[in-house]
């Protein structure tokens, strides 16, 4: 998609190291995500993944090296400040409240904009009011975006896994993020469940939002994704358009091994 390839940088992670204790979990990794763009964020398991969006998240911070988001350093703030500044995620494992019902949680992402201060609930009791009605409508509006209005009223812990990642991305959203960060939004889905959650993706890009998505499914990679990053051990393995760089024979041999032990052996020599 030409005009993508040319948009502005959004997200940009600038030699990033992120290690614990003796583990580099990110190692030098330098990304780019273009704004209005469905980004992959690609790599074996324990490559670093979910660490890079905890550091961009602001949950950890960088051992070292820089992340800027609209020219703004991410390095040394906060995860509530971040979010304030449009970056919300998504979680590896669903993580929604027990008791509540889908509207309820996708309320509770709507608060980052319209938070009702304790203080105007007791001063001013109506608007407080009305304030929660145009909450409730949002977060219905967004409900009906992830294709899940007529659930609204379930409790989070009785819907599908698919379900609940569903309602995971409407939370995340009810803050007007202008940048969405997926971590394996697919996991556990069946083929059509996942291809409903790539399409669901590519409208939200349509509405301008950017998303930076972890997915290990290679088809939806190369369907729903304008770029990828591929890492490896925390290092940039290989960045650009998803079908390049999953041909790559770095990426190959990372995702499946060598193609023979002779070739293993080869390499040892
Ligand atoms: N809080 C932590 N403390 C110590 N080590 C950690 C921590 N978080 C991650 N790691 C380590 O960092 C490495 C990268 O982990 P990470 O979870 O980012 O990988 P991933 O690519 O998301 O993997 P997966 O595909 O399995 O989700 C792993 O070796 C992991 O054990
Ligand atoms: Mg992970």
């Amino acid at each position: 998609m030409p005009e993508r390839a040319t948009a502005p940088t959004l997200l940009e992670l600038n030699n990033v190291v992120k290690s614990f204790g003796g583990v580099t979990a990110v190692d030098k990794l330098t990304a780019h995500v273009r704004e209005g763009s469905v980004h992959g964020l690609i790599g074996p398991n324990g490559a670093g993944k979910t660490t890079v969006i905890n550091l961009i998240t602001g949950l950890f911070h960088p051992t070292s090296g820089s992340i800027h988001f609209n020219n703004v350093h991410l390095e040394n703030m906060g995860p509530p400040a971040i979010a304030a500044l449009g970056i919300t995620r998504t979680y590896q494992n669903v993580r929604l409240f027990s008791g509540m019902t889908a509207l309820e949680q996708v309320m509770t992402g709507c608060y980052l904009v319209r938070g009702v201060s304790l203080w105007s609930s007791f001063l001013s009791l109506s608007s407080a009011r009305s304030q929660w009605a145009k909450t409730r409508d949002h977060a219905l509006h967004l409900l009906d975006r992830v294709g899940m209005a007529d659930r609204a009223d379930e409790l989070a812990e009785t819907l599908s896994y698919g379900e609940q990642r569903r309602i995971e991305i409407a939370r995340a959203l009810g803050s007007n993020p202008k940048l969405l960060l997926l971590d394996e939004p697919t996991a556990g889905m069946n083929a059509q469940e996942a291809s409903a959650v790539g399409r669901l993706v590519h409208e939200l890009r349509a509405g301008g939002l950017t998303i930076l998505m972890v997915e290990h499914n290679m088809g939806l990679v190369t369907e729903f994704c304008d770029s990828c990053t591929v890492i490896n051990f925390g290092r940039l393995l290989a960045e650009g358009d998803p079908k390049t760089c999953i041909a790559d024979p770095e990426v190959q041999e990372a995702y499946f091994g060598r193609k023979n032990d002779a070739e293993r052996l080869q390499a040892l020599r």
